[in-house]
């Protein structure tokens, strides 16, 4: 489903105060994904995951290597090829306020990406949208309230609501999960959990919570410094731990 190989990317810095003429925030960085398989990736701030999601959602252009996404060369493509490849995978990130429009109601938001791919009748469409508004623990009264109305959370979980609405074949959640409480957090671990088994969807995980990357995925990058420092199964990494996997679980 996903092939990434021997990405690298510098950033060139022009700032009138840095030394720096460009930095490095990966390299080399090669792995395959299955469909139905997911790939947790741990490291500390600064370690380049971000990024590298950027780069395999074609947001961003690695300097070298390349991805491939169900055979598609993702930095090939321009925007109508790749807003076709958005049906198949979509993103969650940490900040809802960034990818949402806050002037919107929930409803708006969430129906935003189904309309572009699928024709519903009015109320097909308002049913679709209350069920993954119960599927994510929203209330049916959070249908007409504007983004802005909402707390963190309850934004956050709108956004893990639009990003399932199109049933991608593969979720990167960046982060997304963290502002949740552990109740709702549980909730919709335990959703993706299944939604993993009954339609074989494939998640990318970036957490800081290794509980979170254990629960979802079959296998773990660790970066450091835009290196893969470690990359083992999740079976590999309880019955034969690395040290970057015990560190991880001191964390
Ligand atoms: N547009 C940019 N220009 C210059 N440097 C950048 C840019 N975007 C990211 N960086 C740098 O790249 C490095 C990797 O950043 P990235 O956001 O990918 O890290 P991360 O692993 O996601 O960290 P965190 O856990 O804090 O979210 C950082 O040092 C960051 O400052
Ligand atoms: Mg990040």
């Amino acid at each position: 489903m996903l092939k990434c190989e021997n990405i690298s990317k510098i950033y060139n810095d022009n700032s009138w105060f840095s030394k720096k003429e460009s930095i490095k925030v990966l390299e080399n960085i090669s792995f395959h994904l299955k469909q139905g398989r997911s790939m947790g990736f741990a490291g500390r701030n600064g370690a380049g995951k971000s990024t590298l999601m950027r780069i395999i959602l074609g947001l961003e252009k690695a300097t070298e290597g390349s991805v491939l996404f169900m055979e598609k060369n993702i930095h090939g493509l321009k925007y109508n090829e790749l807003k076709k490849i958005y049906k198949d995978m979509q993103v969650v990130f940490q900040d809802p306020q960034s990818s949402m429009n806050h002037q919107y109601t929930v409803y708006d938001v969430i129906k935003e990406p189904v309309e572009n791919y699928y024709s519903y009748a009015k109320d097909e469409m308002k049913n679709i949208v209350l069920k993954l508004l119960s599927a994510v623990r929203l209330s049916e009264d959070k249908l007409y309230k504007n983004i802005m109305h909402l707390s963190g959370g309850e934004q956050q979980r709108v956004a893990v609501a639009r990003a399932l609405s199109v049933q991608p074949k593969l979720l990167i959640l960046d982060e997304a999960l963290s502002s949740l409480d552990m109740i709702i957090q549980a909730e919709i671990i335990k959703l993706l959990e299944e939604l993993k088994e009954k339609y074989k969807l494939s998640y990318l995980v970036i957490s800081h919570d290794i509980r979170i990357i254990l629960k979802l995925c079959d296998d773990i990058i660790f970066l450091e410094n835009g290196i893969i420092k470690d990359k083992f199964s999740i079976e590999q990494g309880i019955n034969n731990p690395s040290e970057s996997f015990k560190n991880m679980m001191i964390v």
